[in-house]
């Protein structure tokens, strides 16, 4: 049972805390009536990374034709909504700053409430987003339950016996678990960003025996890839060597400066398998550890095909349902902005004109 009344309603949401514009309405806390992303993935591909000036321009340039489509798809318009909530941390600042400012305008000249709302939160709640026409209680989260959130930015494991109630049991220490598939990705040569393109790698693999280190950090829940980053630069470039290349990156090279795609592939599978490892291990322990009636999988490397479809056998085993939202729910997007906003609007929450960007904002304390 939980404690916090159902969402009812419209709400609309605004996401810009990294580099998708993300704008969406949701119904009752749980229907994507729209849900519109610019993402700039294309536009940060050329320096390999994301630079922070460029990001934030590009929020301003398509933050107002995201709103329309937004609205247009959801037949709605903004007087139609109850509430506006906006990512207001973590993040980038001048990303947050975009859509912050773009949501308390909307909030103001249309005289609606406005919902600050942790972006970490919003990957939590795309567990609840369903499309129109799904049955209502197909694939709900049921308390207690774990979630494990991994993101280019994050990485966490987070203990939820109620609805808007964290308890945090671990998280990264060093680089987030996305950041990792992006930094060995480029020492590959492979395209940014580098997790879609490890995963596509790693399912070429017939050879399966590159072994990467495993930081288990003892029985804490907390993880660790700059060990592995570093095991990984040095099995690249012994590789790289004894094919003749130069070491270093490999990122922007033609591929024939590139190792064969057989090596490419095994080394991306040797990786790939020592992340999806500690990742699913530490959660099926704190499940176990938390007596979970449930495990929730979110952020943008819960795309990844390996740690989805291993999870899912770890959680079957022990009889617990897995929600992992689809994909394009799983990284940043402004229908979850909307699910977290809707819970925190049925609960009472308003947020005033005062309402600052939070570039560092915690999701829980242990
Ligand atoms: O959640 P997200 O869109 O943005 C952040 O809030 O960080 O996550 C982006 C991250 C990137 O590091 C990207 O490489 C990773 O998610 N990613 C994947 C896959 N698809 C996206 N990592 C591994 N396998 C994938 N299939
Ligand atoms: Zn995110």
């Amino acid at each position: 049972m939980t404690t916090v009344a159902d969402p009812a309603g419209l709400v609309l949401s605004v996401e810009s805390s990294c580099d998708e514009t993300g704008i969406a309405v949701i119904e009752a806390g749980r229907t994507i009536r729209s849900n519109v992303v610019a993402s700039q993935t294309a536009l940060h591909a050329a320096s390999g990374g994301i630079v922070p000036e460029v990001a934030a321009r590009a929020h301003l340039r398509w933050i107002v034709p995201v709103l329309d489509q937004a609205l247009a798809d959801a037949g709605a318009s903004v007087d139609d909504v109850d509430a506006v909530a906006v990512t207001y941390g973590p993040g980038l600042a001048g990303s947050l700053l975009v859509g912050l400012n773009f949501a308390k305008t909307l909030a103001w000249v249309h005289d609606k409430p406005l919902i600050g709302v942790n972006h970490l939160e919003g990957h939590l709640y795309a567990a609840w987003l369903r499309d129109p026409g799904t049955d209502r209680d197909e694939s709900e989260p049921v308390f207690p339950l774990v979630a494990l959130i991994v993101s280019g930015g994050h990485t966490f494991l987070v203990a939820m016996s109620d609805h808007l109630t964290y308890r945090l049991l671990g998280q990264t220490v060093d680089d987030a678990a996305g950041e990792a598939f992006d930094k060995v990705g480029r020492l590959l040569g492979l395209p940014y960003p580098g997790g879609p393109a490890i995963s596509r790698a790693a399912e070429a693999a017939t050879d399966h025996d590159a072994a990467f280190p495993r930081a288990w950090l003892g029985d804490s829940y907390d993880f660790s890839f700059s060990g592995l980053k570093t095991a990984a630069r040095r099995t690249i470039d012994e590789a790289r060597a004894e094919a003749g290349l130069p070491t270093g990156s490999a990122a922007g090279l033609e591929p024939d400066a590139r190792l064969p795609e057989d090596r490419i592939a095994e080394l991306a599978w040797g990786f790939q398998d020592s992340v999806v490892d500690v990742l699913v291990s530490k959660t099926i322990r704190a499940a176990e550890e938390t007596g979970a009636r449930s495990i929730v999988l979110g952020g943008g490397v819960a795309a990844n095909g390996t740690l989805r479809a291993r999870l899912a056998g770890e959680a079957e085993a022990l009889g617990l349902p897995l929600i992992v939202p689809r994909p394009a729910l799983c990284t940043d997007n402004g229908a979850m902005i909307g699910a977290a906003g809707a819970r925190r609007f049925a609960a009472g929450e308003r947020a005033d004109l005062s309402l600052d960007a939070r570039p560092s904002l915690p999701l829980a304390r242990r």
